[in-house]
């Protein structure tokens, strides 16, 4: 009936947590921002409406904000132009027209475990080889380059990193990407970068692999910096040759992004940085709050998240953690197991805190309450359900 493919993948188990969801039930489980856009978006909307930018545009996108974003990213690479940017409709399409551009049938593509829910199904549906890297806890939810190293083959045609982090809200240091980006040149295969949360990180810089275009591709996204993941809008950045390959997918799979919301875009990019850095202090305050909270539920232990909106702590009871995550929707709070991001995340649940202090405080009462007289498992068995010899 349908294809191969189609029928290779599923919906992701995040889908099956909204579905329980209770009238009325406090949402942790939210990928995007709580804020709205900020109003020089909304005035330059309005303004192409007047203008009436209804047509087609260009397939790699408006050269205007083509340019814009180029300038913006100067100061991670200054020989960057409008000629390295291509616009999407997302990260999401992003992610895809990478892997469509790059990979070939049975190649092997490295991706982050636990790690964004895209990654792996993307894989297969170009008939690619997911192969996972795990992330611990205890490294920061950094992954090790010997370990990575160790999963290189004659097959491996790439590596998916995102930093900050979904779900983990763990960063990539300037030395690992700076390693990351000499394997891959040491090794002949392409890094696909995910920094849709290049704003959102509270210690220290955010690391790209924007200095590394030759082996990089680099995905970004308005969605969470510009608070409006429904207006479906982001951007690659490569090096020409690759952008010109990853245009034709374009062509094929949207034709071109929205004109008008590309328009609005780059009306909207001058003001960013003090719109971000506003929203970023108060997500910080909730970051530590939610941290703080989760680490007084008897059995939990989270470190502080250093980038992204979610905080993914482990816990002690003995409890899968959809059976955990179904327990808490049916008490009124919808959190994410973290199996749905890979089998290293089982043991964990993701909390987004892009939702109000009130509500953090509410729904960690709830986890506490319910969490309440579970069985906990000895350490021992915690360190093995989480993978890791004791
Ligand atoms: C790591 C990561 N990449 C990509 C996306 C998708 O972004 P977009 O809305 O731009 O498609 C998300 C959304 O949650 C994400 O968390």
């Amino acid at each position: 009936m349908v294809s191969r493919r189609a029928s290779s993948v599923q919906y992701s188990a995040i889908r099956e947590i909204f579905d329980m969801a209770p009238q009325g039930a406090i949402n942790m489980g939210i990928g995007e921002p709580d804020f709205g856009p900020p109003s020089p978006l909304l005035e330059g909307m309005r303004e192409a409406m007047g203008l009436g930018l209804d047509g087609y545009g260009p397939t790699k996108g408006l050269p205007e904000l083509r340019g814009a974003i180029a300038e913006m990213l100067k100061p991670h690479n200054s020989s960057i132009t409008a000629e390295n940017v291509m616009i999407t409709c997302g990260a999401t399409q992003g992610v895809m027209t990478a892997y469509q551009t790059l990979f070939d049938p049975a190649g092997e593509v490295l991706v982050p475990d636990p790690g964004f829910v895209l990654y792996s199904p993307d894989a297969l549906l170009v008939d690619a080889e997911p192969v996972p890297y795990y992330l611990w806890e205890e490294d920061g939810f950094e992954p090790s380059v010997e370990m990575l190293k160790g999963l290189i083959n004659p097959r491996t045609d790439g590596i998916v990193v995102n930093s900050p982090g979904n779900p983990t809200g763990g960063t990539l240091s300037k030395g690992t990407v700076k390693a990351i980006a000499d394997l891959a040149q040491d090794k002949g295969f392409f890094i696909i970068s995910d920094e849709v949360y290049d704003r959102f990180v509270y210690e220290g810089e955010h690391h790209s692999f924007l200095p590394y275009l030759e082996n990089s591709i680099v995905v970004n996204s308005f969605s969470k910096c510009l608070g409006i993941p429904g207006w479906r809008i982001g951007y690659m950045v490569a090096e020409k040759a690759i952008i010109d390959q990853l245009a034709k997918i374009n062509y094929y799979a949207v034709a071109c992004p929205s004109t008008p919301v590309q328009y609005a875009v780059s009306r909207a990019l001058e003001g960013m940085d003090s719109f971000m850095a506003h929203h970023r202090k108060e997500y910080d305050s909730r970051r530590r709050l939610m941290t703080s909270l989760l680490n007084e539920i008897p059995g939990f232990h989270c470190a502080l998240p250093k980038g992204a909106f979610y905080a993914f702590p482990s816990y002690d009871q003995d409890a899968s953690c959809l059976e955990l995550a179904h327990a808490l929707v049916n008490s009124g709070l919808i959190c994410i197991p973290g199996c749905a991001f890979g089998d290293a995340g089982d043991g964990h649940l993701r909390f987004s805190y892009a939702t109000s202090p009130e509500n953090i405080r509410v729904g960690l009462e709830k986890v506490k309450e319910v969490v309440e007289g579970m069985p906990r498992l000895p350490s021992s068995v915690c360190a093995l359900r989480k993978g890791r010899p004791c």
